[in-house]
């Protein structure tokens, strides 16, 4: 069987190594403090914020909570922006998405200021990935390359094959293995003939948003595979993009849903916010 690769165990690892550093922090009066801002009441959304409040009162990272109403135009959330850009006190902004139709996500993203950008949305922050220099990164993938890194896998060398292309995960996804001396491919919804590309890759990281859609077909003997999708199926059981009864016999680790790359991205967030402190 293969290697069940822990993400609940490796976030409360980062976690706690994290609590300590805040502590350390703190003992050289340097507080850290996150500004989370969610507009409208998307229940989703309410959860994942409630999720980053506690994760942070864990760590010792303050949390300011900015619930505006659904009518909140564009103008007023920039205001908003300029105003925590400004406060010396904040180091983190967060802006929940996805935001109502009537307010442009570009736009915000683009409004905050990269050196509080604990998100890694900010195109600043997106470009200095790519070209090798400091800046933050996209919690999600950064937290694929921690379980990697902590489950004693080798990146440098490795067929990488990436399937989906989104901002927040299929791109800066690419350029971190590649980071990491992978050899990279990302395929998306028009790649020809999948299976096979797929089936070259030692690691696999498959972030495509359909619920069991990776089946053993597309996956190579003996290769490590990443599930970044998290659904509910018929029976309002939680499940991946990945079939993951049918895969995990063939692999040599894989990530389980729920319990896998889900937990990750809550501790980068922390990592980044920690950072975002550090610096000043
Ligand atoms: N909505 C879903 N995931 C995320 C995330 O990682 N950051 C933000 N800001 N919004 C999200």
């Amino acid at each position: 069987m293969p290697q069940i690769i822990d993400g609940k165990a490796i976030s409360a690892a980062i976690k706690e190594e994290l609590k300590e550093k805040v502590e350390e922090l703190k003992a050289r009066d340097v507080h850290i403090c996150l500004a989370v801002i969610q507009v409208g009441n998307d229940p989703a959304s309410a959860v994942y914020v409630g999720n980053k409040k506690k994760a942070c009162a864990y760590i010792g990272i303050e949390s300011l909570a900015y619930e505006l109403p659904e009518e909140t135009t564009q103008e007023e959330l920039l205001r908003l922006i300029g105003e925590l850009n400004a406060n010396q006190k904040v180091n983190g902004i967060l802006v929940q998405l996805p935001l109502p139709k009537h307010i442009d996500e570009n736009d915000v993203i683009r409004a905050i200021d990269p050196k509080k950008d604990v998100d890694g949305f900010h195109p600043q922050s997106v470009g200095a990935l790519c070209i090798g220099q400091e800046g933050f990164v996209s919690c999600t993938p950064a937290g694929i390359i921690q379980l990697l890194k902590r489950s004693g896998i080798e990146i440098a060398g490795k067929e990488c094959v990436v399937i989906g292309r989104s901002n927040i995960v299929g791109k800066p996804m690419a350029l971190l293995l590649l980071r990491e001396n992978g050899t990279v491919t990302v395929t998306h919804s028009r790649t020809k003939d999948l299976k096979e590309v797929t089936k070259r890759a030692d690691i696999l990281i498959v972030a495509i948003g359909k619920p069991k859609m990776i089946t053993k077909e597309y996956v190579k003997e003996g290769a490590v595979v990443i599930d970044v999708g998290i659904h509910r199926n018929e029976n309002n059981k939680l499940c991946g993009d990945v079939d993951y009864d049918d895969v995990a016999p063939i692999c040599s680790a894989i990530t389980p849903v729920p319990g896998g790359v889900g937990p990750m991205t809550i501790a980068m967030l922390m990592h980044n916010c920690v950072e975002a402190g550090n610096v000043r």
